[in-house]
């Protein structure tokens, strides 16, 4: 595996800020402390070698997410019985949920090399064109947040994933003429959380486009065991799955959790982590027993406070939040949604009555009779 770039890119698009932030008061202030863990992005920690330690390296490590193995257990099987490359793959999912471990365990279960670099490290077109005619046959190129490739650098992928071809144009004005240059049989596999702002000629040149969804309890309990058996944390099965709980359906943040789990029953010197040492670590932390943030509580607290449970539309949930629409369909949305706590209906977003418990309030007795 060879990193080409592992240039550090903002968090978050300098066009996902909201246009027009409410004015802060106190309760509409996002309390600093509270949200940082629970973010599924990764932090700069969390790019460096001890990460590189945990990451599944086989098929057989990547826990979850039996559909997308199924696929792609398929698709291995089948290109390694025919000896030809894999086809282009397309990940797509919200952020931490194992995009990028999956393209490297692709190019491992294939015995190829994967080249990892991420869309805006390739701005000029020689940056790609460079990737392009270094690969040997069968090898990965994992592009990450492949949906912010520029215009020509994109056209310059067009051919090389169709044909395995680079077209390049020698010389300027009436003498120019483009020159084809074959290039070794390849597998694109592009990463992104946002697949609807991928150009329609890119996707339709992916032969696979998988999702990745978010895991539930169960499975990632089985990570943080697998997690704590790696830093030799001894960790009972219970305290596994409270740490589960509150992970937001996401491996990272679930690796994230135990690791301050574990600092604390270090410090507090509690040997083996419990159901109670971890529950007791995480409230320190402030982590909601669900993983619920501040920008949860507060779009479910606006819904059921002020309409009444819903349904209510995007845009004001934007407002109550301070988030932008973009970050609440994207981020929010999806992990309200999976467990049970939203819905949304074609006249706007309705709070569920398991969301009112949680929020501590009495559910309306309409919202009871459903259930
Ligand atoms: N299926 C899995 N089984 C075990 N651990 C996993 C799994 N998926 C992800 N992880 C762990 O979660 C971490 C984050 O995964 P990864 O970097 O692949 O996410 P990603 O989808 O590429 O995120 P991003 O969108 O931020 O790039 C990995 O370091 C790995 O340790
Ligand atoms: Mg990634």
């Amino acid at each position: 595996m060879a990193i080409i770039s592992s240039k550090q890119q903002p968090q978050q698009e300098p066009n996902k800020q909201p246009k027009q932030r409410r004015k802060p008061t106190d309760e509409t202030v996002k309390p600093p402390e509270t949200i940082e863990l629970l973010r599924p992005e990764a932090t700069t920690d969390e790019q460096g070698k001890q990460e590189e330690s945990i990451r599944p390296q086989r098929f057989a490590d990547y826990i979850g997410q039996k559909d997308l193995k199924d696929v792609l257990e398929i698709a291995i099987l089948a290109a390694k019985s025919r000896s030809e490359v894999l086809d282009h793959l397309l990940l797509y999912g919200p952020p931490g949920l194992g995009k990028t471990t999956m393209a490297m365990i692709l190019a491992s279960e294939m015995g190829v090399a994967c080249k990892i670099t991420s869309a805006p490290a390739l701005e000029r077109p020689r940056d790609i064109v460079g990737l392009l005619v270094n690969l040997k046959p069968g090898d990965v190129l994992f592009i990450d947040e492949i949906h912010r490739l520029t215009r020509m650098t994109e056209e310059i992928l067009y051919p090389a994933m169709e044909d395995y071809r680079l077209d390049i144009t020698v010389g300027k004005g009436p003498s120019a003429r483009t020159r084809s240059i074959p290039l070794s049989k390849f597998t694109l596999v592009g990463a992104t959380t946002r697949a609807g702002a991928l150009t329609s000629p890119l996707r339709d040149r992916f032969g696979l486009v998988q999702k990745l969804k978010f895991y539930e309890v169960d499975e990632l309990s089985k990570i943080v065991l697998r997690t704590s058996e790696l830093l030799k944390t001894p960790i009972t099965s219970d305290g596994a799955e409270e740490v589960a709980r509150r992970s937001r359906g996401t491996p990272r943040i679930a690796n994230r959790l135990l690791r301050r789990v574990r600092d604390y029953a270090e410090v507090k010197k509690t040997g083996t982590v419990n159901e109670d040492i971890a529950s007791e670590a995480l409230e320190l932390f402030q982590v909601d027993p669900c993983g619920l943030d501040w920008t949860d509580r507060r779009m479910l607290s606006v819904i059921i406070e002020q309409f009444n449970g819903g349904p209510v539309g995007l845009e004001t949930i934007a407002a109550a939040t301070g988030e932008d629409t973009q970050t609440i369909e994207e981020v929010y949305e999806p992990y309200l949604m999976q467990i049970g706590y939203l819905s949304r209906t074609s006249r706007g977003r309705v709070v569920t009555p398991a969301a009112y418990k949680h929020m501590g309030f009495k559910p309306p007795n309409q919202q009871m009779s459903l259930l």
